[in-house]
């Protein structure tokens, strides 16, 4: 049995690219690369146990860059959706601009860089904002504290919320990813036949059946839609 599907309820399910506008670059157009070490070896409990000082360095770095970006248009038109609609993101990103540019339900499946989390089994976060971790630095359980960031190969968050999410959504807008990241790429597959469906991004790889493909960025594309959504009967 499919769960009802709700008239005023949107679902935007974001990537990099909605972030490129606000000057964090894209997973690819980093090339995966930071001073020449690859993602991989960085965003990995591999590379944690590896050479945890310069995990964390990577992370303080873009913990403020993300904290120093501002929101841009398409973020705020996103957040102006709540005056009319039950809006829920799912986000693959880790910077808190939807946060910033007001939107109140938002779920990172991918972890927040503004969070630090404990090495213990069972993790407690703090939130740190733009704050570094250095090594040494302590949970109250006595851990290590890490980025509360989802590594590759570690479980993606909140995916049965968000796929309920989807499934119950009358629109569905998604922008900025490249949907090449498993598992949180497969959420499109839960949005439903009826529902309104909507791909931004520059470029694709494959459009997802049933979705509309505007092609351009972000910030042209998502406040017109938000526009049309709220003027709307
Ligand atoms: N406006 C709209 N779309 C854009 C813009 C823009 N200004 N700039 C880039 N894009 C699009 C690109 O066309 C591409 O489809 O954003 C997408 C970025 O794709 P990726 O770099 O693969 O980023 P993303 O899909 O978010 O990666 C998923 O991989 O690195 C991991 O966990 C990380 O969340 C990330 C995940």
């Amino acid at each position: 049995m499919k769960p009802e599907v709700q008239s005023r309820k949107i679902v935007v399910l974001s990537g990099s690219g909605l972030s490129a506008e606000s000057g964090l670059p894209t997973f690819r157009d980093a090339q995966g690369l930071w001073k020449n070490h690859a993602w991989q070896d960085l965003a990995s409990p591999e590379g944690w146990s590896r050479n945890p000082e310069l995990v964390l360095e990577f992370y303080n770095e873009r913990r403020q860059r993300a904290w120093e970006a501002q929101p841009n248009e398409a973020h705020r038109a996103i957040a102006e959706l709540e005056s009319d609609f039950d809006v829920v993101v799912v986000t693959q990103n880790v910077d808190a601009l939807h946060e910033r540019a007001g939107s109140t339900q938002v779920l990172h499946v991918h972890g927040e860089l503004a969070y630090a989390r404990s090495t213990s089994a069972t993790p407690q976060r703090y939130k740190i904002d733009d704050a570094p971790i250095a090594l040494g630095q302590l949970a109250d359980d006595g851990t290590q504290l890490r980025p509360d960031i989802v590594w590759f190969g570690e479980q993606t968050q909140h995916m049965e919320e968000a796929r309920w999410h989807v499934a119950t959504a009358a629109k569905v807008l998604v922008v900025g990813t490249s949907l090449t990241v498993q598992p949180a790429a497969s959420l499109v597959s839960a949005a439903r036949g009826r529902a309104e469906k909507l791909l931004v991004s520059l470029d694709m790889e494959r459009i997802p059946y049933g979705f509309r493909y505007l092609q351009g960025p972000a910030t042209q594309h998502v406040p017109a839609i938000v526009e049309r959504w709220r003027n709307a009967p």
